[in-house]
């Protein structure tokens, strides 16, 4: 599997804090890559790098082979950098198909005018469609948006972001306030999305961790110090030590 982000000797500090001590990581093509760490280990510092909300001193992250450390945040996302769950833009009163229209067509920069083709629309409804399959929201997509239960929601807000095809997903605490029920149906669609779009997930919730993530990166203090699969990282001794409490 090829690397598609990929973040070498990338180093932050604010002030005698060392918030990313020489960084190497990796989000291969097919995989959900969990980062997990205790609080303060520097998992935000690193996302926030990552998105270009803070600047890194030194090491380099480049997706597809292209270094991105230097764009702006809106760089990023052009070239294919994605984020959830801060999509606040859903229209409540919009249809769930409605709103992934908008998104789409916002993406593609098309615009609904008398002169767009038969041919063009169908192409962006196409699209809306395809990304609701994905999602699992399909059966749905009449439904307004404001009428969406909040697990529903967060379905419809992936949907948003999977509209801009991207080429990686970040999602940070996916599941936060979600019911067990929802939980289980967010792990079926991320692992069903991941084999067209890679997600590096920062997650608190361990069960969920151990059974989604293909790989999992331990941060304590900055530094990774383990990257594995979930048998690898709950058998490792010094993660045991830092960070599982065993
Ligand atoms: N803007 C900032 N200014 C000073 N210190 C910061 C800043 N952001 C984060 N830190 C420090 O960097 C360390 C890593 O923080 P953070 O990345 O938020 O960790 P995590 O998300 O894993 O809890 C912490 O010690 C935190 O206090
Ligand atoms: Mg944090």
């Amino acid at each position: 599997m090829t690397n598609i982000l990929t973040i070498t000797d990338l180093s932050k500090r604010f002030g005698a804090i060392v918030a990313s001590d020489k960084i190497d990581f990796n989000l291969k093509s097919k995989e959900i890559h969990a980062l997990i760490g205790p609080n303060g280990a520097g998992k935000s510092s690193l996302v926030k790098q990552i998105i270009g909300e803070i600047r890194q001193d030194s090491g380099k992250i480049s997706l597809n082979s292209k270094e991105i450390s230097y764009m702006t945040t809106s760089e990023r996302v052009c070239h294919g950098l994605a984020r959830t769950f801060q999509v606040t833009n859903v229209v409540g009163e919009f249809s769930i198909l409605e709103n992934v229209m908008l998104a789409v067509i916002g993406y593609t920069r098309s615009s609904f005018s008398f002169f767009i083709s038969k041919k063009r629309y169908k192409e962006l409804y196409d699209q809306a469609r395809c990304t609701l399959v994905d999602a699992e929201l399909d059966h749905k997509k009449d439904i307004l948006a404001s009428k969406l239960s909040h697990g529903e929601r967060r379905q419809l807000e992936l949907c948003l972001v999977l509209a801009l095809r991207p080429k990686i997903i970040l999602l940070d605490e996916p599941m936060a306030g979600l019911g067990l029920d929802a939980i289980d149906k967010m792990k079926e669609i991320f692992s069903k999305i991941k084999v067209k779009t890679p997600i590096l997930l920062i997650e608190h919730d361990m069960n969920v961790v151990f059974s989604l993530a293909d790989r999992i990166s331990v941060l304590v203090y900055g530094k990774i110090i383990a990257t594995g699969d979930a048998f690898t990282i709950k058998h490792d001794k010094q993660v045991q030590q830092a960070y599982l409490g065993i």
